[in-house]
């Protein structure tokens, strides 16, 4: 049976930890696997990208494999009624099937990807939809399991929008546990569904606060993201206002432990949910996250193609 990751939670937590010791030990050059020699993968993105498309371009490589790089003209998959598609979900997946060994797609609707997953018969990876950015926490998790030495009860606290990352977040905390606090105002909560399977799980401790400094207190990690997510552009003015008083500033992460991790999934936007002070500080650790990107996709596809194999 072909595997997916749409979700952290489409891990085990076994599996979560296979993937660390995995992209570990690629990291550190002690293993070179080539799984993806002779083959090829798509990279469908219908958002901007830097550290996602470049991470998965070159990793796909480093495996052995070709990629290819494609966009809305190419891929316009919807419902059989959809009039705004060029094809149907199952059309669309079964051509990608014959040609290509693994999907990578970032797009707006989870529900797409989801559809696409079904349909495709190799796996398909999530490269961020409005709900999830899976690749990103995992990523993220590796991170402060490097600079902490552990993962298990890490106190993250997430400040601002309640987003597809602050989501991602959450579901991996339905199966690792953590210490997790969202910071952000009522208007800009995660989504409803996640909270309450993450809760449901009964894995993690979870706090949900609109005070910044709730969140932040004795953190192992102080976490921001932009106020406006790609697509919803013109809600910027709103939420700004709304999450000024979350901003990532050395006051704020004054009431976290003194070494604690400073993180930024990127691109950020200096100056409004994070001061270049506090990116550019002691604690901050917002370019090893985008290197290991690189190196957690990699242990995402040598897993995927392993499970893959039955
Ligand atoms: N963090 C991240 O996904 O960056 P890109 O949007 O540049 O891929
Ligand atoms: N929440 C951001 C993440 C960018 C990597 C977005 O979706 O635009």
């Amino acid at each position: 049976m072909k595997r997916d990751f749409l979700a952290v939670s489409d891990f085990s937590y076994k599996e979560v930890k296979e993937v660390f010791k995995l992209t570990g030990d690629m990291k550190k050059g002690r293993i070179k696997p080539q799984p993806l020699k002779n083959k090829a993968a798509v990279c469908i993105f219908h958002k901007p990208s830097l550290r996602t498309r470049i991470s998965f371009e070159v990793g796909i490589r480093q495996l052995g494999g070709n990629s290819l790089y494609i966009t809305r003209d190419e891929f316009k998959l919807g419902e059989k009624d959809d009039p705004e598609k060029r094809e149907w979900y199952y059309d669309g997946a079964e051509v990608l099937s014959r040609m290509i060994d693994l999907i990578v797609i970032r797009t707006f609707e989870h529900s797409g990807v989801e559809e696409l997953a079904k349909f495709a018969r190799v796996p398909v990876i999530n490269a961020l939809t409005d709900l999830y950015h899976p690749c990103q926490i995992l990523g993220d998790l590796f991170t402060i399991f490097e600079k902490k030495k552990r993962i298990e009860n890490v106190s993250i606290a997430f400040l601002g929008d309640g987003n597809n990352v602050c989501n991602s977040f959450l579901d991996a905390a339905s199966l690792i546990p953590l210490d997790l606090r969202i910071g952000t105002s009522p208007q800009t909560m995660p989504d409803k569904n996640v909270v309450e399977k993450a809760q449901k799980a009964g894995v993690s401790k979870i706090k949900l606060t609109n005070y910044p400094i709730e969140a932040v207190e004795n953190a192992d990690v102080v976490y921001t993201d932009v106020w406006a997510s790609m697509g919803q552009e013109d809600l910027y003015e709103s939420k700004a206002r709304l999450l000024r008083r979350f901003q990532v500033n050395s006051q704020l992460i004054g009431y976290a432990k003194k070494d604690c991790l400073v993180m930024h999934c990127l691109p950020a936007h200096r100056g409004e949910e994070i001061t270049d002070e506090t990116m550019d500080g002691k604690n901050s650790v917002v370019f090893d996250q985008a290197e290991n990107r690189l190196h957690i996709q990699k242990g995402i596809i040598v897993e995927l193609l392993k499970k893959s194999k039955g």
